[in-house]
């Protein structure tokens, strides 16, 4: 992706998968209060000591703080203010409508582009980005803080005279009945398949004591786009385990959650249709709980650090946590294998639709007690 020409913008990246590619821009916020100049060491070595002591990175509470403010701050000029890791206020400018000139690619007249900052959103930096940020972008204010304001940048309508954007390949959806139709033949298929047996009988023998009553699906990707295997299969099994719960708990109500930048206002229809209800970041954080099933295969959040400080989910299906940290969007780190030692690893057994995605089943059936601000570190 390209460099940017407008003066007020930080960072842009595009986030690209086999669905769409989207471009984002993190804007930098800036300290209330400057403080004394550190090195980058010394900033690194504070980031290890503040995550060896047990400070939660991620919590509800500031989520939900960042997401209060901006709904209510949504004119250009506006100002956000966040806590960074050391307790130190960060301010963010709102730049909603405010444009941007991009370059995509090389520095070619038709690849530079009239853009506008359009929807916000929080971005979420995990420890090993923090860290790395340093590196790439040298000492910001933001050193401390895994929390940011991040936009969706929108092309500019050349035609427009009132700052319309142009629709992106996100609006060029199949319609309802296609999806549904789509959705309805892949899932049979994988109902008829041995590992939908074999995941069922995980659930009955390992969890049917456990306290559930909701499913949080993260980052599945679009039922509606193109490429839509990993979406439809990880949905089907989200729905398994819909209908499992409900035949366990005696059809009571199981509260279901969809989320994911990328779905569609078709996505939204078809999820309804089969129990689930689309919701918008961060809500999925937010009801993640003791008595949830949560599901997160290769998304572009670091899934695994958020929730490893805001939970202990019933069962986790996520990719395999390995031995050593490693660097990705969703990187496993000290914290996330603490937290699998409280689970039970049980394969798929069908590494061609799950590669290396395996179930997690929380060992105790007695939710485990939060701490007092809603976290799970020692
Ligand atoms: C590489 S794709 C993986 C999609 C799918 N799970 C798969 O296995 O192919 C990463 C996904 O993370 C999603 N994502 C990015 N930010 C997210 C957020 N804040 N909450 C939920 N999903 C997010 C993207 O929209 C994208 O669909």
């Amino acid at each position: 992706m390209g460099d940017d020409i407008d003066e007020g913008y930080e960072i842009i990246m595009s986030s690209t998968s086999s669905q769409s590619c989207t471009t984002w821009a993190t804007i930098q916020g800036t300290l209330i209060e400057p403080r004394e100049k550190e090195t980058k060491e010394q900033i690194i070595a504070k980031i290890d000591a503040l995550y060896e002591s047990g400070v939660p990175f991620f919590t509800k509470n500031a989520i939900r703080a960042l997401s209060d403010q901006l709904k209510t701050k949504t004119t250009s000029g506006d100002k956000i203010i966040t806590k960074d890791l050391t307790g130190a206020s960060i301010e963010w400018k709102v730049k909603i409508g405010k444009p941007i000139k991009l370059i995509y690619g090389d520095d070619l007249p038709e690849n530079r582009k009239e853009c506008a900052y359009s929807e916000a959103g929080v971005g979420y930096t995990s420890k090993p980005s923090l860290k790395q940020s340093l590196d790439w972008y040298g000492v910001q204010d933001t050193a401390y803080e895994p929390l940011s304001l991040t936009y969706r940048i929108r092309q500019l309508d050349p035609n427009s005279k009132t700052g319309e954007t142009i629709p992106d390949d996100l609006e060029d959806t199949k319609d309802r009945e296609a999806v549904a139709k789509d959705f309805q033949e892949k899932s049979q298929a994988w109902e008829e398949s041995e590992t939908y047996q074999r995941f069922k009988s995980i659930l009955s023998s390992e969890v049917s004591d456990h306290n559930i009553n909701k499913i949080v699906g993260l980052a599945c990707g679009s039922l509606a786009l193109p490429n839509n295997e990993n979406a439809t299969n990880q949905t089907a099994l989200l729905v398994t385990v819909r209908s499992w719960l409900k035949d366990r708990n005696q059809n009571t109500d199981i509260s279901c959650y969809i989320q994911d930048p990328m779905n569609t206002s078709v996505d939204k229809e078809v999820l309804a249709d089969i129990g689930f209800e689309m919701i918008d970041d961060p809500r999925g954080w937010l009801e993640v709980d003791e008595r949830s099933v949560v599901l997160s295969v290769a998304p572009n959040v670091p899934v695994k650090e958020i929730i490893a400080d805001i939970a202990r989910p019933a069962v986790v299906i996520w990719n395999r946590v390995g031995d050593e940290d490693t660097q990705s969007t969703d990187p496993d780190t000290a914290r996330v294998r603490k937290m699998m030692t409280g689970y039970k690893l049980h394969e798929f057994g069908d590494g061609e639709r799950w590669s290396d995605v395996v179930i997690y089943t929380r060992e105790s059936k007695v939710a485990p007690i939060p701490r007092e601000d809603g976290t799970f570190q020692d």
